[in-house]
């Protein structure tokens, strides 16, 4: 028996990144998986990936910083029983706090944080109603430790987490369950580390991540599945740590000869 089916699932960003592997792996679960994606291109050739693989999915292109726009997404997308808030981005400018100020703040905010209240609030409802759903935010390991020159990033992402684990107790009795993922290392639209990291530098990967290699989309694709099946069915307000261990490493890096250091050096 396929982990989603009869579920309806909406992705927001879910046609390009992490969003695009968590539309496909939900489809191929058997869940009709609406992708709200600020990008037509990236959202309609996802559709045809999935349906290519005999999965079924829509586009909605839609931003969804926008309430307008989200309000018209929960009009189109019917009974929900599975919402990713996946949209987020640290921004190319406006990063450096002692260098911006309010315009700056409110576009992180609107970029990381608000959607993920409006869209909750757009399907949370019928979920209740229904008994049962699954809210999965995606947070980053930087709402658990520091980024630097973008605190205010930071900042969103951790309210991410404050917000599913209050939001998950309130709705402990409902059927509704709100978990989030914080990832780190993932290549991605937003992070190619394949593009970032020169070749003559690829063999220091497993110095510089614990598990020894980047993240994949999927590898993130295959957590949000978890949360959003019943295979978490006691898992509520808790966050997952898909980050190959950068988190649990805490500034610790293997050398080549497998010893560690928490002082890097050049030599
Ligand atoms: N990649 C990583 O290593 C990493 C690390 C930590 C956290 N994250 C988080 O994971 C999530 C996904 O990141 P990613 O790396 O896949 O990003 P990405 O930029 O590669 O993909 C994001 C997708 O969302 C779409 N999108 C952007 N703004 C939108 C909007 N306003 N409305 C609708 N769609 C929109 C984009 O077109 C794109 O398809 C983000 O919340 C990010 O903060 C990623």
């Amino acid at each position: 028996m396929s982990l989603l089916a009869g579920r309806t699932a909406v992705v927001t960003g879910g046609g390009g990144g992490i969003g695009r592997a968590i539309s496909e792996r939900f489809a191929a679960e058997s869940a009709h998986v609406v992708i709200a994606e600020i990008d037509a291109d990236c959202a309609h050739e996802t559709v045809e990936r999935i349906t290519a693989n005999g999965g079924s999915a829509r586009a909605v292109v839609a931003d969804v910083t926008d309430a307008a726009a989200v309000a018209a997404l929960a009009e189109v997308a019917g009974d929900v029983d599975v919402l990713v808030n996946n949209v987020g981005h640290y921004l190319t400018r406006g990063n450096d706090f002692l260098a911006n100020g309010p315009d700056a703040w409110d576009e992180l905010y609107a970029t990381n944080l608000r959607h993920v209240f409006h869209c909750t609030r757009a399907f949370v409802d019928g979920m209740i109603a229904r008994g049962q759903g699954s809210v999965v935010n995606v947070s980053s390991v930087e709402g658990f430790r520091a980024i630097p020159n973008r605190p205010v990033y930071s900042a969103f992402k951790a309210a991410v987490t404050g917000f599913t684990r209050s939001l998950a107790v309130d709705l402990g009795n409902s059927g509704v369950r709100v978990n989030a993922i914080a990832p780190d290392l993932v290549e991605s639209l937003q992070v190619p580390y394949s593009k970032w990291v020169a070749p003559e530098d690829a063999d220091r990967i497993p110095s510089w991540v614990p598990v020894g290699r980047f993240g994949t989309a999927d590898d993130i694709a295959g957590v949000a599945l978890f949360l959003a099946s019943d295979l978490s069915a006691f898992v509520t307000g808790t966050t997952i740590h898909a980050d190959g261990g950068s988190l649990a490493a805490g500034g610790w890096f293997r050398r080549p000869d497998d010893t560690w250091t928490n002082r890097p050096t050049l030599s």
